[in-house]
């Protein structure tokens, strides 16, 4: 059997550069991964199969379209394979919460199986599967720190040393449709970030001066990420970064040290015990 962990993705700024010809947003984000992520094991079997359990296995739709079975598929198809596979998924990650889940799922999924099958495929034959799967699926096969870019699956890889960040996450229990939430996007600021290396991690000043282009269109669909979005920028341990992921709706809390990240997570699970929070630290594999 082998194991993996799929990382929940952050996007520490998402910047929306336009729409373009074929209807997708052109963007430009600095996205990392976190330690914690959804729990997936694969072994050999006959037919391709997926178990979903977790807290948010419910929540994630019917078994038959989930992106892991479609990814599994693909990859079957493209290296004609006659044998299957048992792919159990522990879903833990909260789903249409803007981390990015099921595309990692999917990203873990392509690579498990690639092992799997022995299947001789290259990094660039995984990609190019992956961004038929989705925009976010590219980025999650390298989940590490980098800047997406294109429609996501443009990716430049961030050179170490990375910093040792802890991330508070909080979902408030409504899950978004990162289509809606781009539908519901007005042009604002379009400017790229051209002050940024491609290579180096960006200090905390420079992130502190990006934004989350999709936060004000997420706040009109679902205002709770304004109630979340305030908890976190109001709060004592005074955390160095606040912002929401991707389309939303979690948002995250980015500290330098763990000790104010568990003590505000402490202080959210009293204040707040309708939202999904957890502490996390940032991936640097
Ligand atoms: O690529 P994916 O299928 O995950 O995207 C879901 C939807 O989100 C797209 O159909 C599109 O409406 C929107 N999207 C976008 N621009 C992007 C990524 C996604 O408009 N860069």
């Amino acid at each position: 059997m082998l194991t993996a962990i799929a990382p929940a993705k952050v996007n520490l700024n998402l910047h929306v550069l336009g729409k373009r010809a074929d209807g997708y947003h052109a963007l430009e984000s600095v996205v990392v991964f976190t330690e914690f992520g959804d729990e997936i094991a694969i072994e050999a079997a006959g037919e391709l199969s997926l178990d979903l359990s977790g807290e948010f296995a419910a929540a994630s739709g019917d078994v038959s379209d989930n992106l892991v079975l479609r990814a599994a598929q693909k990859l079957k198809g493209h290296c004609a394979v006659s044998q299957g596979a048992r792919i159990q998924l522990r879903k833990q990650i909260p789903v249409g919460a803007g981390l990015g889940g099921g595309s990692s799922d999917a990203a873990c999924v392509l690579k498990l199986l690639r092992a799997l099958w022995g299947v001789a495929v290259s990094d660039a034959t995984l990609a190019s599967i992956a961004s038929d799967l989705g925009s976010d699926v590219p980025m999650c096969l390298h989940a590490r720190p980098l800047i997406a870019r294109g429609r996501g699956e443009e990716i430049s890889l961030l050179k170490p040393p990375f910093p040792d960040y802890f991330m508070v996450l909080v979902y408030p229990h409504v899950a978004l449709t990162t289509k809606d939430i781009f539908a519901a996007h007005r042009a604002g600021n379009t400017a790229a970030m051209n002050t940024l290396s491609d290579d180096d991690f960006p200090s905390l000043p420079a992130l502190s001066g990006m934004k989350n282009h999709l936060q004000s269109s997420a706040i009109s669909l679902c205002p709770e990420v304004a109630e979340v979005l305030l908890a976190l920028q109001t709060a004592v341990q005074q955390p160095e970064l606040v912002r929401m992921s991707g389309s939303g709706s979690c948002c995250f809390a980015l500290f330098t040290d763990e000790d104010r990240a568990l003590a505000l997570h402490a202080s959210l699970q009293q204040k707040y015990p309708h939202w999904w929070t957890r502490v996390t630290r940032m991936g640097t594999q």
